[in-house]
């Protein structure tokens, strides 16, 4: 496959901005952006916009979302963060005591403190896995696996240092022992390749903010068909049978619209961010998922080979999401390293004790010699 030339006359990032700090915000293009000020616009004259908008927009991204993880339409709902959608899929998969809810240690506060609740209203045990030794992550967590598992909630990869999990044998061993499988692929999904009737989940959230350049407050749901006769969080009129007729929405009515549309938020026709978020889908799926993960994991290894040569090691290839670096630092290294660097036109973040490299294919190889230069000389001094 060959490797995607590089996108940065997409983007609005000038020559003195390396920009390696995607996974804490990914750049919009300016197509998705206008995109969104067109949507916005519509505000002005209000009168313009037709019942048929209201449906217009999500039916268009539904279908773009289900490809971006190999899903069907009908099993994505629209979610404003990942915090929403978990409550969702904790609101509608019941667990009882004795059973044990697994997560990584470090995940995101989002998927950790939802369990925590859930635990505290069920009588599960919220159980966090970490490693010992050599062991990878992604091991550690098949092995935590048995028959007290009542649900597994983790990522494709830990977002404060890459951690590759292993997700396929994960799905598998869940079907195993019957535990649900719940994943939040905001730091994967648009970089790593992902298909639901591989890994089988039972729900996957998604804020597309981050590897979908997409605003922020856009992400979704994917809901497996089990449970898509489930509890939304909300109860809201577009998400039930015939709300399209807006002259008879007092016809009220316990059904919903198909599939997972019952969970969508409340005010799921955002008319400003809508049509910038579908751009987005359309630019990641023009590139291509797998020709991005190809290109970044390729870009990511030299990149990892220049740090190891000013002493800096990441986790090795095949253990970590090859879009995502993240060296150790040394014991010496000065505290406001990362404040150093942006005075530097170099943006790159900090998760504990790891530098956080999140390079896109805007990065330009000027951006990439600068940043290596500029850290081997903040490193030393
Ligand atoms: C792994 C992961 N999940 C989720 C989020 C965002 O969560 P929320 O949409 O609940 O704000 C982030 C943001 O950094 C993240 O890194």
């Amino acid at each position: 496959m060959p490797l995607i030339p590089n996108q940065r006359r997409l983007f609005d990032i000038p020559d003195d901005v390396a920009y390696f700090n995607t996974a804490t915000m990914g750049p919009m293009t300016k197509a998705s952006v206008e995109a969104g000020q067109k949507g916005l616009a519509r505000k002005l004259q209000p009168w313009h916009i037709q019942e048929t908008d209201f449906f217009a927009d999500t039916e268009r991204l539904r279908p773009l979302l289900a490809e971006l993880i190999g899903a069907d339409t009908d099993g994505i709902a629209f979610s404003p963060s990942v915090s929403y959608s978990l409550a969702t899929a904790a609101k509608n998969l019941p667990l009882s005591k004795g059973q044990e809810i697994l997560i990584l240690e470090d995940q995101f506060p989002s998927n950790v403190y939802t369990w925590r609740d859930l635990a505290s209203a069920t009588g599960a045990t919220l159980r966090t896995v970490g490693t010992r030794g050599n062991e990878t992550l992604s091991d550690a967590l098949l092995s935590a696996i048995g028959p007290d598992t009542g649900l597994v909630a983790c990522g494709h990869i830990r977002w404060t240092d890459g951690a590759l999990i292993d997700l396929a044998a994960v799905g598998t061993r869940c079907r195993e022992v019957g535990a649900a499988l719940v994943l939040d692929l905001t730091q994967s999904c648009g970089a790593l390749q992902f298909d639901v009737k591989t890994i089988q989940p039972d729900f996957v959230a998604v804020a597309a903010y981050k590897w979908l350049l997409a605003p922020y407050g856009t992400g979704f749901l994917y809901v497996a068909p089990q449970h898509r006769g489930g509890t939304p969080l909300e109860q809201n009129w577009i998400t039930r049978e015939g709300a399209s007729n807006f002259a008879r929405l007092i016809d009220y009515t316990d059904a919903y619209a198909p599939g997972a549309q019952r969970f969508d938020m409340g005010e799921r026709s955002n008319f400003a961010l809508l049509p910038a978020f579908e751009e987005a889908v359309r630019t990641v799926l023009g590139w291509g998922v797998a020709n991005i993960e190809e290109t970044l994991g390729a870009r990511n290894a030299a990149l990892a080979d220049r740090l190891a040569e000013i002493g800096m090691s990441c986790l090795a290839e095949g253990t970590r999401g090859g879009h995502y670096l993240c060296p150790a630092l040394p014991e010496s290294v000065p505290a406001d390293l990362t404040a150093r660097l942006k005075e530097d036109g170099v943006f790159v973040s900090r998760r504990g004790d790891r530098l956080r490299i999140t390079q896109h294919l805007f990065t330009t190889e000027s951006d990439t010699d600068r940043f290596v230069a500029r850290l081997a000389h903040h490193l030393v001094t």
